[in-house]
């Protein structure tokens, strides 16, 4: 029991030694369970995803579960601005992964899916609304946004640009919601 819990704190090391550093980029004091990654991944149709990003990708663990559900010609592009966690996620060794060491609101591709595990609320709100600005424009008109958070306050901030349904995901720490987002083309 006691060396599992260590070996989950070394896996967890550099993730948690982030959050310490800077705690409202993180968002979080550890990576997200593997039953939240399924939870997200089970949001999209992965015949039709052949173009996908990840906002935020921290250590790679959800990262990991989308190459595994990816068809083999589709392609990843993640975005995450902590260096040391950059290292980890270019150790991920898979063809179709590029890791972009920029802030998420500088992506320029086009995406059929966006999966984000960026902590919206603790952004700047300028940051905030750039990131969701950027991720509408990005998104193919039939594309799916798959962002999770932890509390419901940033539905505002998501209305603004998507549609959305979400779902509860109680095993997690702390338990959180998965927004399906779809563009609307009010704004
Ligand atoms: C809550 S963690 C999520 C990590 C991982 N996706 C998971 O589910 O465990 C949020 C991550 O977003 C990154 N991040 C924060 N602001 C960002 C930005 N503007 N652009 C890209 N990544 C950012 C942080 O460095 C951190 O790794």
């Amino acid at each position: 029991m006691l060396a599992s819990a260590m070996t989950l704190m070394r896996t967890k090391a550099d993730f948690i030694r982030q959050f310490i550093r800077n705690p409202r980029h993180m968002g979080s004091i550890t990576p997200s369970s593997q039953a939240l990654c399924r939870a997200m991944a089970q949001e999209v149709d992965w015949s039709a995803a052949h173009r996908i990003a990840e906002l935020g990708a921290g250590d790679g663990v959800l990262t990991r579960v989308l190459l595994q559900n990816m068809l083999p010609q589709s392609a990843l592009e993640v975005f995450e601005i902590s260096p040391p966690l950059v290292q980890k996620l270019r150790r991920i060794d898979d063809p179709r992964l590029q890791v972009r060491d920029c802030s998420a609101e500088l992506m320029e591709g086009h995406y059929d899916v966006i999966m984000s595990g960026l902590p919206l609320l603790s952004l700047p709100p300028q940051t905030r609304q750039a990131i969701l600005a950027a991720a509408h424009r990005a998104l193919a008109p039939n594309g799916v946004f798959v962002q999770f958070q932890y509390t419901s306050l940033t539905q505002a901030d998501l209305s603004r640009y998507f549609t959305w349904q979400r779902r509860r995901v109680l095993r997690n720490m702390p338990p959180a919601w998965v927004y399906r987002c779809t563009r609307h083309f009010r704004t």
